[in-house]
């Protein structure tokens, strides 16, 4: 499934980027080019990072 149309990134490729060490928005789209373009995408790269580390979730709150 496409998390970015605009780049054509899968949902799996952008769990690769966070895994690998990106923690915003901004690192996911320069790891993997996610949410460079239209932004529509950025709310869910945002839940994937929260998903993939909660913890940064809980320090944010
Ligand atoms: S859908 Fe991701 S930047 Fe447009």
């Amino acid at each position: 499934m496409y998390v970015c149309i605009c780049a054509r990134v899968r949902e799996c490729e952008v769990r690769s980027a966070i895994q690998r060490g990106a923690r915003c928005e901004d690192s996911v789209g320069d790891a993997c080019g996610a949410g460079t373009g239209c932004g529509s995408c950025l709310d869910r790269i945002a839940d994937l990072i929260d998903e993939e580390h909660p913890a940064l979730a809980t320090a944010a709150a």
